[in-house]
């Protein structure tokens, strides 16, 4: 639907009369009325060095979900405040690795004497409490766009990766990426006892994957793959590595946001594309390129609930509330935590 005229307006006046204070980040799932407000949008890798990279904007205004503006808050000075302009965005996937449960498997590490040898890798859709257990662990954060780079150095620390929270990406990384097998991967359920892993298993695992998913991508099916096969002869399947590994097999072409955005648009006019992730950032790119078929993997699955909770209203609220000089929904993170996460971030900004 289009946006609401008066909203736009205002969206327009409030960011008008903030100026260069305000600097709006969207990530590519965000809604149509909310991303033409964006000064920049990009994936989660993108968006968090692009908070770091605006040191002069006294607020950044976060369209996206909870762990991503405090990662800005993290990158960002003390001074400046990050803005998130609905507290109930955020993830599912980030919500399912909580702190005591992650100790309680790195504790279970130690006692069986491997922890020594294991690095721990967080994805970025994680907690800051939880980059922080990486960073103090030494280990690393990663994005679906430098995952593999960040295996690869692990692998250089230490012979085990303990990959949080989302364990499709771990597996497919690991396997596609890496050459390593399927058996090379074990899945530590925080939910059983002893993650539901004998000894012998993690003592033999190269990946010791949590049991984390996203409610969007995890809904992909194999089904869905040959469906679209089907029905559109010649179709590219191109799917982000949040998808289920049998998906990602059956696939033509597998990555971030940021690469299938590009992937896109370099292909030929008249290429039929059928795109497994978020659907605001599928129908967007169906917009910008009508001399392509577009269409999205699996007609059944939505957006991202909690992505699209950040709407007109939400954003116009939060300027016009810094306009009147307050801060809504300061995202911050306690210095303690944010030193340690800090640690692990910069590791990943510093690879290859
Ligand atoms: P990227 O932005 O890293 O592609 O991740 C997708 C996602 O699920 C963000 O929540
Ligand atoms: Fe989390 Fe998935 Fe939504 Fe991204 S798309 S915010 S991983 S639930």
């Amino acid at each position: 639907a289009p946006s609401d005229p008066g909203l736009v307006e205002r969206a327009a006046r409030a960011k008008a009369a903030l100026g260069d204070r305000v600097f709006v980040l969207g990530h590519h799932y965000q809604r149509d009325e909310v991303i033409q407000f964006a000064d920049v949008t990009g994936d989660s890798f993108k968006l968090a060095r692009e908070a770091a990279a605006r040191p002069d904007a006294e607020y950044i205004v976060f369209c996206g979900v909870h762990f991503m503006a405090e990662s800005a808050d993290i990158l960002t000075s003390d001074s400046q405040r990050v803005v998130l302009p609905d507290l109930a965005a955020g993830c599912s996937m980030a919500d399912m690795a909580a702190l005591v449960q992650v100790e309680k498997a790195w504790d279970r590490f130690a006692e069986l004497g491997i922890a020594g040898e294991i690095v721990p890798v967080t994805y970025m859709n994680s907690s800051a409490d939880i980059k922080g257990f990486v960073g103090r662990n030494n280990g690393v954060v990663c994005t679906s766009s430098n995952a593999e780079t960040a295996l690869r150095w692990s692998f250089e620390q230490g012979t085990k990766v303990f990959f949080l929270p989302d364990q499709h990406l771990g597996r497919n990384t690991a396997v596609l990426k890496m050459g390593m097998s399927l058996d090379d991967c074990v899945l530590y359920d925080p939910h059983k006892p002893g993650g539901g892993l004998t000894d012998e298993q993690l003592r033999g695992a190269k990946m010791i994957l949590w049991r984390g998913h996203c409610s969007v991508h995890g809904r992909f099916t194999l089904d869905s793959v040959h469906d679209v096969r089907e029905r559109v002869p010649g179709v590219n399947v191109l799917v982000h590595p949040e998808c289920k590994h049998e998906v990602v097999t059956a696939a033509d072409y597998v990555g971030s946001t940021e690469y299938i955005i590009k992937t896109i648009e370099a292909a030929p006019a008249g290429s039929a594309w059928a795109v497994g992730t978020e659907l605001n950032l599928v129908r967007r790119l169906a917009n910008a390129h009508p001399d392509k078929q577009i269409m999205f993997l699996d007609r059944n699955i939505c957006y991202c609930s909690t992505m699209n909770r950040i709407d007109l209203p939400h954003l116009v609220w939060a300027l016009e509330e810094l306009v009147a000089g307050r801060v809504p929904n300061q995202i911050t993170v306690d210095a303690e935590t944010a030193h340690h996460a800090r640690v692990a971030l910069d590791r990943m900004l510093a690879l290859p």
